[in-house]
């Protein structure tokens, strides 16, 4: 099942990658010469942590995920993942000593509306209390309404694959919304919703042939609870954040979303994670996801590409960070601190060549229930749900690295990556081919 899909997703990628080519990709423009320092990012800057709500809480309600579970559609278990319902103040507490001003969690559909007509007090006052301990340890909280998990009824009712969704989805995200929006939150509607719908299809919450269907309740969903939110909080701050996909980001997030819901975006939000190199075309995995490849400087060209989509909406990297093989060293050698101080390099590149870049959040605080599985980590603290009952967070080097990062706005003013850009990336074909970004000599 997991080998199928995965050919299916190749065959997608391939085929947007065909399609980039023989359009000729976006024209490249000259780039200016890589200035010799870098200037840090500014008191303004939005340095952040990312995590979702089923993936961390633990305690999950009857919903989509919990049924794949139980159906034996994942490689582990959820036992309570890494039981954020009991232990969020500890981990709020982590996520300040970093020196974070953002803190993006999600609210689950499924917790607080266990039927439909019906709303959960005690489901709603973990959030009111999670919402109040962020602003009290003072950040700024980042809520998405959608990480991809919605409530059993709502399954049994066909889910995204019936027309019902949109106004039940609208009804929960307008309670959610009314009740925190006075907490001046930054808002996302759907995480990255082309790999939402590649899950729901991987999985069985609909059919393959559904998936333009799921895409339009979508664009439905998004665009009326942005009314709503700017209705009862003025000046609000929205997205649905973009998983960035390497040399076909047009093709897929484009295509099938982002022009759609463009005028009700506040902010461009996206996702970084892997580059892509010839020879890494047809062996990304999905099950595996330490042995893709990494490319810090890719998140630059990402952010040249929104930018000069959207040139009047400022882009905030919504989630960025590594997988390691169950916190073991990864097999390429970079570790989780070169590659965060590499990537903020970038980033700090990318804002003095021009680009409206606001924030950066790290994925994730913890380690978490990465949707079937704990091998994968992404977590600035590691976390080993298999064989750890005591749940402990253990420092990566990533947590000196970050922590001095919010304190000086990014890595020093020389700074230079430990890994060099790649040749001919194909993360932008056209630009990282014919214009490259290089380090300075
Ligand atoms: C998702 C997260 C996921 C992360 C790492 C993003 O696609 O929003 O839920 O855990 O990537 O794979």
């Amino acid at each position: 099942m997991r080998s199928q899909s995965r050919r299916r997703t190749l065959a997608l990628l391939a085929a947007a990658v065909a399609v980039f080519l023989v359009a000729g990709g976006a024209p490249a423009q000259a780039r200016p010469a890589p200035p010799d320092r870098v200037a840090p990012l500014g008191a303004e800057f939005l340095w952040g942590v990312a995590a979702s709500g089923y993936q961390a809480e633990g305690h999950a309600p009857d919903s989509n995920w919990s049924r794949y579970v139980a159906q034996g559609k994942t490689d582990d278990p959820y036992f309570d993942s890494i039981d954020f319902y009991t232990r969020f103040r500890s981990d709020i507490a982590l996520a300040a000593g970093l020196g974070v001003k953002v803190y993006r969690i999600g609210i689950e559909w499924a917790r607080v509306q266990p039927a439909p007509g019906v709303w959960d007090e005690q489901g709603f006052r973990f959030y009111d209390e999670l919402i109040a301990a962020i602003r009290a340890a003072g950040m700024r909280p980042m809520l998405t309404l959608d990480h991809w998990v919605y409530p059993g009824w709502e399954v049994d009712r066909g889910g995204w694959a019936g027309p019902g969704i949109v106004e039940d989805w609208l009804a929960n995200a307008r309670k959610v919304v009314d009740r925190y929006a006075a907490a001046d939150p930054l808002w996302v509607t759907f995480n990255e919703p082309a790999v939402y719908v590649l899950n729901e299809t991987r999985h069985g919450g609909i059919s393959p042939a559904a998936a333009p269907a799921m895409f339009d309740r979508i664009a439905q969903a998004h665009n009326g609870i942005y009314d709503h939110i700017h209705a009862v909080q003025p000046g609000a701050m929205v997205t649905s954040n973009v998983a960035y996909i390497p040399a076909a980001e047009d093709a897929v997030n484009g295509a099938t979303l982002v022009h759609r819901i463009a005028d009700r975006l506040d902010f461009i939000g996206i996702d970084y994670y892997y580059g892509l190199s010839p020879d890494s075309l047809t062996s990304f995995s999905l099950a595996e996801l330490w042995k893709n490849p990494l490319q810090p400087e890719g998140i630059y060209y990402a952010l040249r590409h929104y930018a000069r989509l959207f040139p009047d909406k400022p882009l905030y990297i919504v989630e960025n960070g590594i997988p390691t093989e169950n916190g073991m060293p990864r097999a390429d050698g970079y570790t989780r601190a070169d590659n965060l101080r590499d990537t903020v390099y970038w980033l700090q590149r990318a804002v003095a060549d021009g680009i409206d870049l606001i924030g950066y959040n790290y994925w994730s605080l913890t380690d978490n229930y990465e949707w079937g599985s704990y091998a994968p980590r992404f977590g600035l603290y590691t976390v080993d749900v298999r064989t750890d009952p005591t749940l402990t967070r253990r420092p990566t080097d990533a947590v000196a690295a970050y922590t001095r990062i919010t304190r000086e706005g990014g890595v020093a003013p020389d700074y230079r990556p430990t890994r060099a850009p790649a040749a001919c990336s194909l993360v932008d074909a056209a630009a990282s081919c014919a214009d490259p970004v290089a380090e300075p000599r």
